[in-house]
């Protein structure tokens, strides 16, 4: 090719390179699901960092099927890794151990997603069941599961029944032996008629204890509920999952989630949530 001929190329590249990944998504849910005319919408969604989260919609046996996946590895792993460092830092720094797994791959991170959806069905929780995992490309991966009909937490009207649905799950997810890794408003949903949906897990580092795991999920919960309502129904929601030892040391990872740019918590708060969890 004519050095000219290189040179008009290079801006093209992008939309080649995303074309080519739309068809590889196509082709992937025609083979695996059965689904043709796919219709693909990226979502919005909150602080997403290493993940497209699209709506795919396809036609099976002469019915539209809406799917939910991501795409896994969009942005750039290093971002992941930084914001793992520094809550890692954080705790160190505060003589606690390190809590967070630094993912190497979009294979490890959909494999864990799936395989954590999987066994969170078979707890009884509410999440979305997981379909399937497939690489797009060298880096890429999808992640698909069942479509859940909801709207994001951050978008309903929290009630006490929703708060005490999601502590009741997640004391559950813990006794399975699981811990969740992520809560937050983004990943929480609620469905039409307020059944409340934990989603979108993240891995903790293989060798962080069990129960500072526990405390840390907990206190992104407590955090995250009392965004909604006072920091008083939400320790007595939280109160009737967990005993008075889980939530004082839920209490030591307050400051860390306060920090995170994922959680708008004011300092007053913060203090609030401290204090009522210290009178337990
Ligand atoms: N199964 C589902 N059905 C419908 N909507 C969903 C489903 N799962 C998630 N969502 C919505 O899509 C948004 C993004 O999904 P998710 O949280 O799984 O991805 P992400 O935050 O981009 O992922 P990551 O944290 O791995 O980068 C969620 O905040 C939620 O509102
Ligand atoms: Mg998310």
């Amino acid at each position: 090719m004519s050095p000219e001929g290189d040179a008009l190329a290079l801006p093209q590249a992008p939309e080649a390179h995303l074309r080519q990944l739309l068809r590889r998504i196509r082709e992937t849910l025609r083979e695996h699901y059965g689904l043709t005319n796919v219709r693909i919408r990226p979502l919005g969604g909150g602080a997403s960092r290493f993940s497209l989260p699209c709506q795919l919609i396809g036609t099976h046996g002469g019915r539209r099927i809406p799917l939910f996946a991501k795409i896994v590895g969009t942005s750039d792993l290093l971002t992941v890794v930084a914001s793992q460092f520094i809550k890692n830092m954080y705790l160190t720094m505060n003589a606690k151990d390190s809590l967070f797994d630094v993912p190497t791959s979009a294979l490890e991170v959909a494999e864990y997603q799936s395989d954590t959806l999987a066994r969170m069905r078979k707890l009884g929780l509410n999440t979305a069941r997981p379909l399937g995992f497939h690489p797009l490309d060298g880096v890429r991966v999808l992640l698909v599961t069942e479509w859940i009909e909801g709207t994001p937490l951050s978008r309903t009207t929290v009630t006490p029944q929703m708060m005490e649905s999601a502590f009741g799950q997640l004391a559950a997810l813990h006794r399975g032996g699981v811990q969740h890794g992520d809560l937050k408003s983004d990943n929480i949903m609620v469905g039409p008629t307020g059944k409340v949906f934990l989603l979108d897990v993240a891995r903790f580092r293989e060798s962080a204890p069990v129960r500072a795991r526990e405390a840390y999920d907990l206190a992104c919960l407590m955090c995250t509920m009392a965004q909604y309502q006072s920091s008083d129904a939400v320790i007595a929601a939280a109160s009737k999952n967990f005993d008075p030892g889980r939530l004082q040391t839920s209490a030591e990872y307050l400051g860390l989630v306060r920090r995170r740019p994922d959680f708008y918590l004011t300092d007053l708060i913060a203090e609030r949530l401290r204090n009522g969890l210290r009178r337990r």
